[in-house]
This record gives structure tokens, sequence and C-alpha cells, in this order.
């Protein structure tokens, strides 16, 4: 990390003051936190693209539109091209699809080339560092942190996104983790996961339980989520 401190100035006395800044921030993180819960975030969108249908009744895997989630620290929004793939065959001609056609089918009567603004939902503030790839490469599902999304109209942001989330499972992920395949999944119950897959350990036993099943894949891919602070703050 760089030095932040000029090289004269006395470290013991700037570093004292920089944790107690830090716990009085913590502190008042804290009652925050308590008193004033952050309710659900569910904004109107701008075209009424349903997650439920999509990924839910469809079965279409979260990967297939948030391409970016395995390879970048962001999972990206899709380009409305990639929407018009099915949409100049499927209900092309619907007031609901318009807005799509007007952004990127050339066309159609109303183009106009301007991009759909999607309202953004999941935002950290900027003092902290998140990675998607960091945690889909391994063993952690898109819903485990998203909650059921193929079964929202409308997307909605977890109340509970905060800085305590993210510490509870870097502390104890076992329980989250899923083989590598179903990661990016709509759907996925370690149960069912296991009554339809034999998962062997290493001594050829089949493990029978969710609980085995997160122990056996962190030991297995010797995962160990950091805590220190400089992780997620830079
Ligand atoms: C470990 C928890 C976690 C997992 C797993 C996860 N996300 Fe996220 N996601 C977040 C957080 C936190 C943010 C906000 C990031 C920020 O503001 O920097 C976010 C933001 C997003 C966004 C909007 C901003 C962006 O990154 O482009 C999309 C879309 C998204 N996630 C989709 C997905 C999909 C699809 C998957 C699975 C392929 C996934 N996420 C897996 C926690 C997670
Ligand atoms: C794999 C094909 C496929 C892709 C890709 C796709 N859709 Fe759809 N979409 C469908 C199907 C199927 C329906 C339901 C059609 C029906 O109700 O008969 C639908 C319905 C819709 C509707 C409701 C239309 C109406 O009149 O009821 C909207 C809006 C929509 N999609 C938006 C989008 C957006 C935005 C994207 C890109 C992010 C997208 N779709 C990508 C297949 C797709
Ligand atoms: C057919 C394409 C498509 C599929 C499949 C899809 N998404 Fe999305 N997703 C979108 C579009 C378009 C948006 C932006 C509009 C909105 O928020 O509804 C979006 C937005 C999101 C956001 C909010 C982004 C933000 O602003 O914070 C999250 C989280 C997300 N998707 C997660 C998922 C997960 C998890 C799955 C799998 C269960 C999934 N998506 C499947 C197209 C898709
Ligand atoms: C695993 C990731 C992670 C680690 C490790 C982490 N933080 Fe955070 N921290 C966050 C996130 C996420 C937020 C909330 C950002 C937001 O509100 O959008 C946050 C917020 C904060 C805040 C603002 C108050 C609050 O609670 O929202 C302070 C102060 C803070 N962190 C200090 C620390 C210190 C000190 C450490 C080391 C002991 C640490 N953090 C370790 C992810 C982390
Ligand atoms: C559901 C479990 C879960 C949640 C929630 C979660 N993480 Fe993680 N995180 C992991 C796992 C597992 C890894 C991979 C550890 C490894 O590779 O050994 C990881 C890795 C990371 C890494 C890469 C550095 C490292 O430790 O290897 C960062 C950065 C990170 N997480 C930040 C965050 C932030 C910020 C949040 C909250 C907004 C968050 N995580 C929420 C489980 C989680």
């Amino acid at each position: 990390m760089a030095n932040i401190f000029p090289p004269n100035t006395n470290k013991r006395f700037y570093g004292g003051a920089v944790l107690i800044a830090l716990a009085a921030a913590l502190v008042l993180g804290g009652l925050y936190y308590v008193n004033f819960q952050v309710p659900e975030y569910e904004p109107v969108q701008p075209v009424r693209f349903s997650h439920k249908l999509h990924a839910g009744d469809l079965n279409m895997s979260c990967t297939a539109c948030h391409s970016a989630a395995t390879r970048s620290p962001r999972a990206g929004i899709p380009d409305t091209k990639s929407c018009l793939g099915c949409h100049q065959h499927i209900l092309p001609n619907s007031p609901l699809i318009a807005p799509l056609r007007q952004a990127a089918d050339p066309q159609y009567p109303g183009y106009t080339g301007e991009p759909v603004r999607w309202v953004m939902v999941n935002r950290l503030s900027g003092h902290a560092y998140f990675n998607h790839m960091a945690h889909l490469n391994r063993g952690i599902g898109c819903t485990s942190c998203h909650g059921d999304v193929a079964g929202m109209e409308r997307i909605r942001a977890p109340r509970d996104a905060r800085m305590q989330w993210c510490l509870d499972c870097h502390r104890n992920p076992a329980p989250h983790l899923r083989p590598l395949e179903e990661t990016d999944a709509s759907h996925y119950s370690a149960a069912d996961y296991l009554r339809t897959h034999s998962v062997q350990d290493t001594d050829g036993n089949r493990l029978r339980t969710p609980v085995q099943l997160g122990n056996f894949l962190k030991h297995q891919w010797n995962i160990q989520p950091k805590m220190d602070c400089s992780t997620c703050h830079h």
C-alpha cells in the first residue's frame, strides 16, 4: 500500500488517530444500520423486463445475459441487440418491445439509437471494492447474493448488502459453496444436486447432506476468503 504519511510525521500518533476514526465510523455505521434499516430497493425500469419470465419460466441461465460476471469484476447489463436476437421474432410488435427496437433496430420506423437507460439497483458506495469473478469462479452462486431473482417480476436489491453481510460469509463460506457448473443457475438446491449427482469424498464415500457437500468443496478448493480491511477497502 502507498505510504500516505510524509516521511517525518509521527507515525504512532497518526496511526492511533486513524484507528480511533475508524472505530468511531464503525460505531456510527452500526447505529445507522440499527436505526434506519434500508428498505429493499425496487425501482421502476424503463422497459417492463421480467426476470421471473426470462430466468424463471424460460429457465435462461444468469450468464446467458450477464456473461461478464465470470471473467470480470462487473456482471454487466446485456446489450439491447442481444434482446432483439429473440424479440425480432417473439412479439416484435408488442408495445412493450417498442423501446428495444427504438434503441437497436435500424429497420424500425421509430428508431433513435438511444440506449435503454436501465436504473441501477445494486451499488456499493465508492469506498468498498467488489469483484464478481472472484466469487463465481470459487463456487458462490448469483442467487446466494442476489436472492431469488428468477422469482422477481422487477429486480430488487436485498436490504442487508452491507459490510456485515460480506464478513459473515467470508468467515463461514462453506454453507454457500456450490459445484462450479451451478454458480449461474437460476435455481439451485444442494439437496436436489446430491440426489441427482453422485459426489464422493476422497475416501470414496458418497456425500449425503448439504453440510457435507459445503465442507468438502471448501476443503477441496482450499477456499479462504480474506478478512483484512484492505481486501475490500483500497
Ligand atoms: C458474493 C456476492 C455476489 C455474487 C455471487 C454475485 N453478485 Fe452481482 N453484485 C453483488 C454486489 C455487492 C454488487 C454491487 C457491486 C458494486 O457496486 O460494485 C453486484 C452488482 C451486480 C450487477 C449490477 C452491476 C454490475 O456488476 O454490472 C449485476 C447485473 C449483477 N450483480 C448480476 C449478478 C449475476 C448475474 C451473478 C451471477 C453470475 C452475480 N451478480 C453474482 C454481489 C454479488
Ligand atoms: C431466448 C429468447 C429471449 C431473449 C434473449 C429475450 N427474451 Fe424477452 N421474451 C421472450 C419470450 C419467449 C417472451 C414471452 C413471449 C410471450 O409472452 O408469448 C418474452 C417477453 C418479453 C417482454 C414482454 C413482452 C410482452 O408484450 O408481453 C419483454 C418486455 C421482454 N421480453 C424484454 C426482453 C429484454 C429487455 C431482453 C434483453 C435483455 C429480452 N427480452 C431477451 C424471449 C426472450
Ligand atoms: C434475458 C436476459 C437476462 C437474464 C437471463 C438475466 N438477466 Fe439480470 N438483468 C437483465 C437486464 C436487461 C437487467 C436490467 C433491467 C432490470 O434491472 O431489470 C438486469 C438486471 C439485473 C440485476 C440488477 C442490476 C443492478 O442494477 O444492480 C441483477 C442483480 C441481475 N440482473 C441478476 C440476474 C440473475 C441472478 C439472473 C439469473 C437468475 C439474471 N439476472 C438473469 C437481463 C437478464
Ligand atoms: C469482505 C469485504 C470487507 C472487508 C474485509 C471489510 N469491509 Fe468495511 N465495508 C465493506 C462494505 C461492502 C461496506 C459498505 C459499503 C456501502 O455501504 O456501500 C463497508 C463499509 C465500511 C465502513 C463504513 C461504515 C459502514 O459500516 O457502512 C467502514 C468504516 C469500514 N467498512 C471499515 C472497515 C474496517 C476497519 C475493516 C477491517 C477491520 C473492514 N472495513 C473490512 C466491505 C468490507
Ligand atoms: C455468500 C458468500 C460471500 C459473500 C456474501 C461475499 N463474499 Fe467475498 N468471497 C467469498 C468467497 C468464497 C471468496 C473466494 C475466497 C477464495 O478464493 O479462497 C471471496 C472473495 C472475495 C474477494 C477476493 C479476495 C479474496 O478474499 O480472495 C473480494 C475482494 C471479496 N470477496 C469482497 C466481497 C465483498 C465486498 C462482499 C460484500 C459486498 C463479499 N465479498 C460478499 C464469499 C462471499
